[in-house]
């Protein structure tokens, strides 16, 4: 293992899309930001310099941070924000993790374009479960505002209404083609007949879980959120923000240019956004001029295909790669997750009301000081730990008409005994919103023993768990009006977030924090505070 040094300079860049100028946060002027290699095993030091306005975190997404958490980068949980002309070094081991993740900005939502590939390769010598790719290719899936993103969110705050929906995705920054911009190109990936790629997906998206796919090509999945999973062939993938897919595609064709779509998902009917992105499958010796072939993406609400992609899913489970699902739960936990409607006189858009979210009826509301600080140093005040682990309201999901949507204020984490093992169902609460809600747990990975549709039934659904092989993610959709169930064991001592990670719920308040305690005191666990630790 070797140390590698990166330096993250946060710095604002003119950027020019569907015709239009804006200025934008970007690491180092790029967008989508610098890819960030390293192995399994290695020690990762990152030097972030903010030179821009904006206060500035960054995540490392799906890095477990073990008695790290001082790396981990949401802002007032586990670090003040780095102020504008301060830097910070984000130090990390990467412990037991190789594949495709994805660092992020976590604060405001400077995510749409502060975000970049994570590429962690296996340890020396060690091959892929798979058959090794001629080349590997990141594909990062984003979506982009005319508008400065900050405002398109403070303003909907303010006025309590939902914020204007993006105006293109892109795919590696680039929309392909948009009516009335013809300077708009695609980004085009280039292949030789018979050869086979890996390609590193990711959906760095702020609000919009996305389908995949590439005309006249299969793609073979072999692993998700950078763990290993059973080889399946589709010919579309489905990818909520935060989430990542590494899928094979062997180019089987002997020429020709081939369309690849990245569109929307949403359950809903309604169509709120129906932007695709486009980019182009180019094989050697192909004119730049031949016609390509096309692809029709899923409709907006074809859950279906989504379905097909996320219950075919397995972890690899072999003896390499065993599946360590908990087997015997000391705690079990109900969370709803959902959004809601509370009374808001100074919302003028929203006519008195805005939209909330929560997690049991919990609107999380951001401290001033970091959590993880505060438990640090023991300071009292900044949140509690009576988080509920039940819903406080017993939710009843009948498909029809708003209920249970009443929410308290406050900032509560949930206490976990170090090394305990949790099984915890989130139950949408999905009458308002026709998204699935994707929940990303920092500090873990956890196993996805269960889904299913309506409400979770703690009698008979638990029958049908999968304990031998289910899949390992950090970050699951709980769908639309139903619940996922996921285990996974509390064997990392820190203060560790859990939220949507459509940004908009995010801002919204479906957050809450775990804190896993060893019982001796957090100064015997997690390792001290760095010394350039931002201070609030
Ligand atoms: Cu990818 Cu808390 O975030």
């Amino acid at each position: 293992c070797r140390v590698r040094h990166y330096t993250f300079r946060v710095v604002t860049k003119n950027s020019t899309k569907l015709c239009s100028t804006k200025p934008i946060v970007t690491v180092n002027g790029q967008f989508p930001g610098p890819t960030l290699y390293a192995r399994e095993d290695d020690n990762v030091l990152v030097r972030v310099v903010n030179h821009v306005k904006y206060n500035v975190t960054i995540h490392w997404h799906g890095i477990r941070q073990i008695r790290t958490g001082w790396s981990d980068g949401p802002a007032f949980i586990t670090q003040c924000p780095i102020q504008p002309g301060q830097n910070y070094v984000y130090n990390f081991t990467i412990t037991g993790q190789r594949g495709t993740l994805l660092w992020h900005a976590h604060i405001l939502w400077l995510r749409a374009t502060v975000h970049g590939a994570l590429v962690i390769l296996p340890k020396r010598g060690v091959p892929y479960p798979f058959p090794k790719p001629h080349k590997e290719v990141v594909v990062i899936l984003a979506e982009w505002w005319k508008s400065d993103t900050e405002a398109v969110i403070n303003e909907a705050l303010k006025g309590g209404l939902a914020p204007n929906v993006s105006d293109a995705h892109t795919i590696n920054g680039h929309s392909g083609p948009v009516a009335n911009c013809s300077s708009q190109g695609g980004f085009t990936l280039p292949v030789e007949s018979g050869k086979t790629y890996l390609l590193r997906i990711i959906n760095a998206a702020l609000n919009e879980e996305l389908f995949f796919k590439i005309a006249g090509h299969q793609l073979t999945i072999v692993e998700v959120d950078a763990t290993y999973v059973k080889p399946v062939k589709l010919d579309t993938i489905v990818i909520a923000p935060g989430q990542t897919t590494n899928a094979l595609i062997t180019a089987d064709q002997n020429s020709g240019k081939y369309l690849v779509a990245a569109s929307p998902f949403m359950d809903s009917p309604i169509a709120v956004d129906n932007l695709t992105a486009t980019a182009t499958l180019h094989y050697s010796g192909t004119l730049a001029n031949a016609p390509t072939t096309l692809t029709i993406p899923p409709p907006q609400n074809a859950t279906a295909v989504a379905n097909k992609f996320i219950t075919s899913l397995r972890s690899l489970n072999s003896n390499k790669y065993p599946a360590r699902v908990p087997l015997t739960i000391d705690q079990k936990l109900l969370f709803t997750v959902g959004l809601g409607i509370n009374p808001c006189p100074t919302c003028k858009a929203g006519n008195g009301s805005r939209a909330v979210a929560s997690v049991n009826n919990v609107t999380f509301v951001m401290p001033t000081t970091a959590l993880l600080q505060a438990h640090y140093f023991n300071i009292s005040g900044v949140f509690t730990t009576d988080f509920p682990g039940n819903p406080p309201i017993v939710f009843n999901y009948t498909g029809s008409g708003p209920s249970n949507l009443q929410t308290t204020n406050g900032t509560k984490a949930y206490r976990l005994s170090y090394n305990s093992t949790v099984e915890l169902v989130l139950q949408d609460t999905g009458i308002i919103a026709p998204e699935n809600h994707p929940v990303h747990l920092h500090g873990f990975n956890f196993f996805a023993v269960g889904r299913g549709l309506g409400n979770y039934n703690p009698n008979t659904d638990p029958q049908n768990f999968n304990l031998v092989d289910p899949v390992e993610r950090n970050t699951i959709g709980v769908p639309s009006g139903g619940w996922v169930a996921i285990r996974f064991r509390a064997d990392n001592p820190g203060v560790w977030f859990m939220h949507c990670h459509l940004e908009v719920h995010t801002s919204w308040g479906l957050k809450m924090a775990f804190l896993v305690d060893n019982g001796i005191g957090p100064s015997q666990s997690i390792l001290p505070p760095p010394s350039d630790l931002p201070q609030c």
